[in-house]
């Protein structure tokens, strides 16, 4: 997917890089733990050797997963993380648009209080997924009374992550045209940046910050 003349750079290659290590940690994550989680879904671990290369799989992406929710947490907490009132909460009142006809959604910037609410709840149930998997990995660090408590907190944060990423996965692909190309290779069109984040590309505008693609491999701020 090369990019074409105009197009705006939304997100730098670092970026790219701790959300897809994020993504594909996660999503190894989901997948181990299903399969050990349920007998009828054993299978899944064939190609890992069985039960037991499942387990050391998922406790190793495990780490790589800790690892980069932590270098997400510190990119985007700042655009992401904090809901800025009234306006976001005006746009919750407006589903932003999804639902149901709106005249005029209120305008978001670099993410909408939906993302925002993905971020926090992957930021959130993330770190309990770390710490709740970290005690039940070395079961003798607390006692048993506690690491009880592992098990049904572990399993609600995989209930939240996983149904929030279906919803994540519609609105960032077939759900919203053009918006995956943001998290393959950072350029997306000025009709999506103004339909999706047309506060961010008011800003970007007034303080001359726009990365502008101009047709060959030198871009240039305009
Ligand atoms: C494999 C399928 C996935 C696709 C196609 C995908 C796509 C995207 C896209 C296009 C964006 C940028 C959206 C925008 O700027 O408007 C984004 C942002 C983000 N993604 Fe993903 N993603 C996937 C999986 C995941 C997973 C599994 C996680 C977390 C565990 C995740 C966490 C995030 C976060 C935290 C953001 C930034 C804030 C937000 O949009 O909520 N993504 N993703």
């Amino acid at each position: 997917m090369k990019p074409t003349k105009g197009m705006i750079k939304v997100t730098t290659g670092y970026e790219r890089f701790v959300h897809w290590m994020l993504a594909v940690s996660c999503l190894l994550l989901c997948y181990t733990g299903l399969g050990m989680m349920f007998q009828s879904l054993n299978f899944l671990g064939v190609i890992m050797g069985g039960l037991k290369g499942m387990k050391i799989v998922h406790n190793y992406t495990a780490i790589v997963f800790a690892v980069s929710l932590v270098l997400a947490i510190k990119m985007w907490w700042k655009e992401a993380g904090v809901f800025v009132l009234p306006e976001d909460l005006d746009w919750f009142k407006a589903a932003g648009g999804y639902l149901w006809h709106v005249d005029k959604v209120p305008e978001t910037g670099k993410y909408n209080p939906g993302q925002k609410m993905f971020f926090l709840a992957v930021a959130i149930f993330g770190v309990i997924m770390a710490l709740t998997g970290l005690i039940m990995w070395f079961p003798t660090i607390l006692p048993a009374v506690i690491v009880r408590w592992m098990y049904p907190l572990h399993a609600l944060g995989f209930v939240v992550i996983f149904a929030f990423f279906f919803v994540h996965l519609y609105l960032g692909t077939i759900g919203n045209p053009g918006t995956v190309q943001a998290m393959i290779n950072g350029w997306v069109t000025r009709a999506w940046l103004k339909k999706q984040h047309p506060k961010w590309l008011k800003e970007m505008e007034h303080e001359g910050t726009l990365d502008v693609y101009q047709g060959d491999d030198s871009t240039k701020t305009a």
